[in-house]
């Protein structure tokens, strides 16, 4: 009894796929018989490398162990194939010969190198051309997602990477840098996981103060807008929550629209910017009477999925570190599904501080940071301090107003809009194409 294995995602199983199982069946009748194991990658192994796939991994199970041929489903939890060889010590491992070359050829040598162990071998079948997960992939963002689906994904991350990496948006343009901007780095794609609705960068994109003014139904505007062209789960940034009888709304909206967490801020009174710190007058509410807002909020979502992450204001507000563990203890018992720590700092020092006594509680949920004033602090420190989820709140519109500025002023100077076109402008044609089906 032959066994082969044989890795694979299979978030869209395609014609590549099956033609590899195919020639998995023909080598075992021609060797007398055996199993087909397949090592499904888990939401880790993919996240490690790539975005986080469409299908979760038990859907994706389904899938896989329903076509023919298929004996076996087994969780392959890493990149790395050789744990799972180790186990099974199969015959055979197949794949597409295109991991001849490219990053997954290093992968393939040590698959070799191990397999010698117990004279089994691999065998690469010749790639089905035409079709491609990538290809797929892009038709499947043009398809979009679903509320449910969308919604599903935060939680989903927070289980499969070390830190989950936000990005502002304040319109639908900056919508699709969230979502489709992406760099290189070792042969893995890196990207943005998901999409913060920021109400500083949304107030000013509106040319208003962040104080709040903006109403319920053209942040929800604006939330529509980029919802509309992106795939990627989504934070919303709702101020201080309103009264309790207004959040409750906002949290049956937000779970409707496919939001998967709300951020509310344990502020009273005018909304100010929490930037601004003492230089202005802003008030933190009293802990139990946020905790009734969070509790509200609880009992008015309908799945399981959505969530309610308080963000505590003491350092802000200079409180110190105390007043926020207390809080941060009182919000969690509340049924807070993550705690935001915000600090104005230029040093991570306070959060750090905060981080290590929040963490040792036992019934510690992701905590959430914004370092857009300690901005040095680097995503690995952020993990080796055990935070969960890094806003970058406003960068992109920050980027954005500079930009336009000297374009402006170009103009201005030189009485024409060549050198704003040479200098700061990307081409007519390029922007005319840079959204699909304008022509
Ligand atoms: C926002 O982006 O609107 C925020 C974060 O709430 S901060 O601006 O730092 O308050
Ligand atoms: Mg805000």
């Amino acid at each position: 009894m032959k066994k082969i294995y044989i890795g694979m995602s299979a978030d869209l199983l395609h014609p590549g796929h099956l033609n590899i199982i195919n020639e998995a069946r023909k080598i075992l009748s021609d060797e007398g018989g055996g199993k087909i194991i397949i090592g499904l990658l888990t939401d880790k192994a993919i996240a490690s490398y790539k975005r986080l796939p469409y299908m979760t991994f038990e859907q994706r199970k389904t899938v896989v162990k329903n076509v023919k041929g298929v004996d076996m489903v087994i969780a392959q939890e890493t990149l790395d194939y050789v744990p799972n060889l180790l186990k099974i010590k199969p015959d055979y491992v197949l794949h597409g010969d295109d991991w001849k070359t490219g990053v997954q050829a290093q992968t393939r040598k040590k698959i070799i190198e191990v397999m010698k162990e117990w004279g089994g071998k691999v065998i690469d079948i010749p790639y089905t051309e035409g079709i491609s997960s990538t290809k797929l992939n892009k038709i499947l963002k043009e398809v979009g997602t679903t509320p449910e689906i969308r919604g599903k994904r935060l939680k989903r991350l927070l289980n499969s990477k070390d830190l989950t990496v936000i990005i502002e948006a304040h319109n639908g343009l900056s919508g699709l840098i969230a979502e489709n901007a992406f760099v290189e780095e070792n042969g893995k794609k890196i990207e943005f996981d998901g999409i913060w609705i920021s109400s500083l960068t949304q107030s000013a994109a509106q040319g208003k103060p962040d104080i709040g003014y903006l109403d319920a139904p053209s942040r929800m505007a604006t939330l529509n807008d980029i919802i509309d062209i992106t795939t990627k789960p989504i934070i919303y940034d709702g101020d201080n929550g309103g009264p309790r009888e207004h959040f409750v709304f906002t949290v049956k909206t937000l779970e409707r629209l496919g939001v998967s967490a709300v951020i509310i801020e344990d502020k009273t009174g005018l909304k100010r910017n929490s930037l601004f710190g003492a230089e202005v007058e802003q008030y933190q509410d009293s802990p139990n009477n946020f905790a009734l807002k969070i509790k509200a909020g609880k009992q008015a979502q309908l799945t399981d999925d959505f969530m309610i992450i308080a963000r505590i204001e003491s350092l802000i507000l200079e409180k110190g570190i105390q007043d926020a563990i207390n809080r941060a203890k009182t919000y969690l018992e509340a049924g807070a599904d993550g705690i935001m720590i915000h600090s104005r700092k230029e040093t991570f020092d306070e959060v750090k501080e905060f981080a290590k006594i929040y963490n040792a509680l036992e019934n510690k949920k992701p905590l959430v940071v914004v370092p857009s004033s300690y901005c040095n602090i680097s995503e690995k420190e952020l993990i080796e301090n055990g935070i969960s989820i890094v806003i970058y709140a406003n960068h992109l519109l920050r980027a954005a107003y500079p930009a336009m500025l000297n374009c402006a002023k170009s103009i201005l100077k030189n009485h024409r809009c060549k050198e704003a076109s040479d200098e700061y402008c990307m081409k007519i044609k390029d922007i005319l194409t840079l959204i699909p089906g304008g022509n």
